[in-house]
C-alpha cells in the first residue's frame, strides 16, 4: 500500500496463490448451507477479484456477483475478469465504484453474501461497526477472510523481528486523515460487532506459510514490512537496512521461511422473525 492507500495490481498478483492456500475453506460448510440458490454476492474492496476467482467455483450454484473498490483501476481489472462457477460457467459481474463503508442495510436487501478479503484491518472501529449492522439488517452473511492478526515469524531468527514486528503493527494501528486504522484488532472489533448484534460468529487462521518456492513474495512482504516499521519509527533506519540486506540474501537463497498470520470471520445473522 503507497501513502495515498493505494494497493498495486502486481502485489495483489503475486500475493494472490498465498492468500488462496491460506484462506480457511471450512468456513464454507456453515455458509453453503445458508445460501439461496441462484445469489447475489458482493465483494468489498475487491481489487482486482482475487476473491471472486477463488470463492465462485466453490459455492453452490449461479451466482451474480457486485464487485465494490474505490480504486478505478483495480476495479476495472476485476471487471474485465472471468470468474467461473462450479460448473465452470462464468458468473454474471457488475462493478461499484464506491466507498464501502458508506454501505447501509438498505443496499444490501438483494445480497446473498458479502464478501471481503485482506480489507478489514484497513477499517476503522465505527467502519466495522457500520458494516456489522448493514450485514444484520439486511439477514446477510458475512466471510471476511485474511485479516492481519500482527503476528510474524522468520526462521532463522534475528534479534530484530520482534522490534520490527511492534513497529509494523503500530503503523497498521495508525490514524490517517483522522480515521484510526484497527490493523491486528479488527478481527476482534468484527466478532464484538457481529455478536451485540445476534450474529453467530466463526473464525478460522489462515496463515500464509512461505518458503523457498515463494521468495518473490516473501522479498515484497519484506520490504512492504520493515519500510512500515521505518515510517513508524525512523529510528530504527540504519540497523533496519542491515537486516534488510541480510534477510534479502537470505531469502534468496532460499533459506528463509515466514508465517504471517491471519484470520478468517464467518458471521451468520440469526434468521428474522417470519411476518
Ligand atoms: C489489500 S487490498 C485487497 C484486494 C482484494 N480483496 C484481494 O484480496 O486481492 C484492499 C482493497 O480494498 C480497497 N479498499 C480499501 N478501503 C476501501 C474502502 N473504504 N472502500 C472501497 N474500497 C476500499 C482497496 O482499493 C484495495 O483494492
Amino acid at each position: 500500500m503507497n501513502t495515498a492507500g493505494e494497493f498495486s495490481p502486481d502485489w495483489l498478483a503475486l500475493r494472490e496463490p498465498a492468500d488462496a492456500a491460506a484462506r480457511a475453506a471450512e468456513l464454507l460448510t456453515p455458509l453453503r448451507a445458508v445460501l439461496p440458490t441462484p445469489m447475489v454476492v458482493r465483494d468489498l474492496g475487491c481489487g482486482t477479484g482475487s476473491m471472486a476467482r477463488w470463492l465462485a467455483g466453490r459455492l453452490p450454484g449461479p451466482q451474480r456477483w457486485i464487485l465494490h473498490d474505490r480504486d478505478p483501476e483495480l476495479l476495472r481489472r476485476a471487471s474485465r475478469a472471468t470468474f467461473r462457477d462450479a460448473r465452470g460457467v462464468p458468473v454474471a459481474v457488475q462493478a461499484q465504484q464506491a466507498d464501502v463503508t458508506s454501505l447501509r442495510g438498505a443496499d444490501l436487501t438483494d445480497t446473498s453474501l458479502v464478501t471481503a478479503s485482506a480489507l478489514l484491518d484497513l477499517l476503522t472501529r465505527a467502519e466495522i461497526d457500520g458494516l456489522a449492522a448493514a450485514c444484520v439488517a439486511a439477514g446477510c452473511p458475512a466471510l471476511l477472510t485474511l485479516s492481519v492478526v500482527g503476528e510474524v515469524e522468520l526462521h532463522p531468527a534475528d534479534p530484530l523481528d520482534a522490534v520490527l514486528g511492534s513497529a509494523f503493527n503500530a503503523h497498521q494501528r495508525r490514524a490517517v486523515q483522522g480515521r484510526r486504522l484497527l490493523g491486528p484488532d479488527a478481527v476482534d472489533a468484527t466478532t464484538e460487532a457481529f455478536e451485540r448484534r445476534g450474529a453467530t460468529v466463526r473464525t478460522r487462521p489462515s496463515p500464509w506459510r512461505l518458503g523457498a518456492s515463494d521468495a518473490a513474495l516473501i522479498a515484497a512482504w519484506l520490504d512492504g514490512w520493515v519500510g512500515a516499521a521505518c515510517e513508524q519509527r525512523p529510528e530504527l533506519a540504519v540497523e533496519a537496512r542491515r537486516y534488510l540486506r541480510h534477510r534479502r540474501a537470505e531469502c534468496a537463497a532460499g533459506g528463509l521461511r515466514v508465517v504471517v498470520r491471519h484470520r478468517d470471520l464467518l458471521a451468520l445473522p440469526s434468521p428474522r422473525p417470519v411476518g
